[in-house]
Order: C-alpha cells, then structure tokens, then sequence
C-alpha cells in the first residue's frame, strides 16, 4: 500500500501551484505597465520643461543663439523627489550654446514632438527629452536642440509602489483561496466522516448495503463495497452451510464408533469383542476419509484465493497410468476390471499432487458405484491444444436429470452404500477449473454407466 496522502495538502498544494505561476505572470505584466505609466506622466512633464526652455532662445544681433533658462520649469521636476535635473540647449550642429556639455543629447528628434530616450550621466540612470525648435530672426532661422533630462529616481519609487501593491493583493488573494480550499474540503469530507462512522458502528456479522448519503464521486467506491459485502455475505453463508455439513457428517462415524465402543464393552465373547472393534475400525476409516476430503476442500479453496505459484509441466499419460495401476488390485478384489488406455506424451500445466487427488476420487467413484463384474478403463489422449481425461464404467451410472445435483456439495446419488459425503466430484471440477479444465459427466460405453471427462489446455498451448 502506498503511503496515505492527505487530500487537502494536496488540492491546497496544487491551488497555490497554479496561482503562484499566475500570480507571477500578472506581476510582470503589472510591472510593465507600472513602468509604462511612470514614464507616460515624467515624460509629460520632462517635455514641458523642454518647451519651456525653447520659448526664451531668441536670436541675438550677432546672428549667435541666446537663452535665458526658465529656473521654475526646471524646479518642476526637482520638487518630484531627489531627482536631479540637467538640460543643455545646443544650435545648428556642433554648436554648444548652455548647460551640461556632457549630457547625452539625441540627433534624431523630428519637428513637433519631444523624443524620449534612457540614458546615464555621471553614474546615474537618466531620461533624456529632447526637442527641436527654430529661432527666427525674421530673415533667417536657426534651428536648435533642447534637452531636458532626469534622474528617475521618482519613476521607479512609483513603479515599486505599484508593484509592491499589486502583490500584496495577489498574496491576500492567494490566502483567501487558501482559506476556503480548506474550508471547502473539510466541509466535504463530512459525508466521509460520517460514512466511516456508519461503518465503524456496525456489528462485525452485518454486511447489509450501505445506505448512507455520499457524494456522488463517492457513489461508485460504496456500491464497489456494497457488492463485495454481498460476495462476502455469500461466501459466509457458503462456509456455514460447509461446516454445518462437515460437522453433520463427521457425527455419524463418531457415533458408530462410539455405539461399537459400548458393545465391545459389553461383549461376552471374544468374537464379539472382535467383530465390534472390526465395525468400530471401519467408521474410523470413515471418519478419516471424510477428514481427508475437507482437508483436501480446504486445500483448493486456498488454492483457488491465492495467486497460484506457477505450475508444473506434468505429463498425464504417465500420472494416470501410475494411477490406474496402482489400483487394479483393489478394483480386482472388488470384481472390477480396471484398465488403462493412453499413449507417448500428454503434457499439461498442473500441481501434480491435486491432479492425483482427481483422478483419485474418479477412480474411487467408479470403484464404489459401478459395482460387480463392471469395467472402468482410464482414457488420456491428446486433441489439439486439449488433453482429454476419461474416467468410464458401464455400471448403473447416475440418471440425467441427477448429473447436474451430483457435482454439488455434499450432494450423494441414492445409492449410499458406499461410504462418503458428496464432496469427490466438487473436488474434481473445482481441481480441473484451477488449471483450466472442465468437467463433464456423459454417458458411459454403449449408453450404459458414466463416463467423466475433462479436457485440460495442453501445455505449449497457452
Ligand atoms: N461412477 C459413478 N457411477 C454411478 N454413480 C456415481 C458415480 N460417480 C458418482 N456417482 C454418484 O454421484 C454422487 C456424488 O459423487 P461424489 O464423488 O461427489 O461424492 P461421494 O462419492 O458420494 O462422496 P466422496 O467422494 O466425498 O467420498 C455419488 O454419491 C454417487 O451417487
Ligand atoms: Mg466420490
């Protein structure tokens, strides 16, 4: 399981992600515009001041350019802030006439408008203004330059101000949004809280369906539960009824042995004596048999929940051969004949000790309930990518309509002589599914008996 995360963090970490990066985005966008702004309103008044000093050049007798600086427009700007002011007004070209010989001037300027560029003098960023204008004599004019420039410090106090506003509204915005992802999601949750409440309340055996309310996101995980509560319930009420049955046959051999217990007890004779511990030694037999095939139940269950290992490659023919042989004797004894059919190789996927337990007890089966005189032949042969197992007698075999009964649990055909418990062919089909075979009960040779098959993928095929 992965470590548990917390939804909230997560929705507030993605929240403040996203409007972190857009918050950025605005204040670049905001401080463009801060500077655009800044430098609109000085730029106005930088030109003012430039007009201003235009209007006092006149042209002198000698034909030279004369000013005479207007101090207040200059003051205009200083009153701003610290910024400092220099200007210098320079003639047709080449011909410095006032002010400060090192400021940076502009040569591009056209007729009407001031032109604007950044430049530094004596170390300090500055904005330059540059204008151009004619004195006129009346016969000739002379053209000439004037150019304002300042310090900007007071643009970039308003730029920063401007900026420094901005984000702190962007920073409030982002710790509102925060606030309410937070409040937001607890407020959400609550149907959680109540749902796992509601769970938690319950008593261990209840596996009814969820009724609460839940959001419909949520919707799907309580029916994805509520279904499974109904497998659950399903698969209880399965074991129950397995246990009940269990237990129930596991009484009547223990009464029997107990019953011969107490004759043996009271016997007289020694032959008494003996032919009471013979019956007790039977239901003991019994007992164990039964023992075994819930062992074996239990066994398969398992197998079945669990993720299998994968199998192993074992070649039936052989199995079943060594299977079959082992058991003539005892069929012999029993007035069976009991023989085997099968050639070279079947190869197929499988745990070799279930698959001996199924062939086991359809051997057994066939044992038990063809009766005298009855032949019972094991079949393996190959067809296609399927190896087929055939267990066939031609004894009474089980009527049609009880084919389908007989495959349940603890379900037995009326002839209960043999003993048993209904559980040989249960765990005969629930073997073949793990390693995907399937059963099938048909009629035995000449339409008499039965005849069990089932047909495994061969390995190789897959
Ligand atoms: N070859 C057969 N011929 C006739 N009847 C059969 C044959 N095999 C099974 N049956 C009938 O099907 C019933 C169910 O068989 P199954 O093997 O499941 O249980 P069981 O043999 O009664 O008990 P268990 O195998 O657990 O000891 C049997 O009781 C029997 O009546
Ligand atoms: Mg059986």
């Amino acid at each position: 399981m992965q470590a548990a995360y917390s939804l909230r963090r997560r929705l507030l970490a993605w929240l403040l992600i996203a409007t972190a990066v857009i918050g950025c985005i605005a204040l670049i966008d905001t401080y463009r515009e801060a500077v655009r702004t800044a430098n609109t309103v000085s730029d106005r008044v930088l030109a003012g001041s430039a007009l201003a000093i235009a209007e006092r050049v006149v042209v002198a007798e000698d034909g030279s350019l004369q000013v005479d600086i207007p101090y207040v427009a200059l003051e205009m700007l200083t009153s701003a802030a610290q910024d400092r002011v220099f200007y210098r007004v320079d003639g047709p070209p080449g011909q410095f006439i006032t002010g400060y010989q090192n400021l940076p001037s502009l040569t591009d300027t056209d007729g009407q408008t001031a032109a604007y560029a950044d430049a530094e003098f004596r170390g300090e960023p500055i904005r330059i203004a540059a204008l151009q204008r004619s004195a006129s004599t009346g016969i000739k004019s002379v053209p000439f330059v004037v150019t304002v420039a300042e310090t900007t410090i007071a643009r970039r106090q308003l730029t920063q101000a401007i900026l420094l506003r901005s984000a702190l509204r962007l920073v409030t915005m982002i710790l509102g949004a925060a606030a309410i992802v937070w409040v937001a999601v607890t407020f959400s949750l609550r149907p959680l809280y109540r749902l796992s409440d509601a769970i938690a309340e319950r008593n261990p055996g209840d596996l009814h369906p969820i009724r609460q309310s839940v959001p419909r996101e949520v919707e799907g995980l309580v029916e994805t539960v509520n279904s499974f509560m109904v497998r659950l319930q399903s698969a209880l009420d399965a074991l129950r009824h397995f246990s009940g049955n269990a237990s129930h046959q596991l009484r009547t051999p223990l009464a029997i042995i107990r019953t011969q217990l107490t004759l043996s007890a009271r016997a007289t004779t020694l032959e008494e004596a003996q032919h009471a511990a013979r019956k007790g030694d039977e239901a003991v037999a019994h007992a164990e048999r039964i023992l075994a095939q819930l062992l074996l139940m239990a066994k398969i269950d398992a197998a079945g929940s669990q993720k299998p290992e994968p199998p192993d490659i074992i070649d039936l023919v052989r199995l079943a051969r060594q299977m079959t042989g082992e058991r003539v004797p005892g069929a012999g004894d029993a007035g069976m004949d009991l023989g085997f059919e099968g050639e070279g190789e079947a190869l197929i996927r499988a745990a070799p000790l279930l698959i001996e337990e199924l062939l086991r007890n359809l051997i057994e089966n066939a044992i038990a309930y063809a009766g005298r005189g009855a032949e019972v032949t094991v079949r393996v042969k190959t067809a296609g990518a399927k190896v087929l197992l055939d267990v066939e007698d031609n004894g009474p075999g089980i009527p049609l309509a009880e084919r389908q009964v007989a495959r349940q649990r603890f379900a037995r055909g009326g002839r209960g002589e043999a003993p048993g418990m209904g559980l040989g062919l249960p765990i005969v089909e629930e073997i073949a599914g793990l390693f995907g075979g399937h059963l099938t009960l048909g009629d035995g040779p000449d339409g008499k008996g039965l005849k069990a098959s089932i047909s495994f993928p061969a390995a190789g095929s897959t």
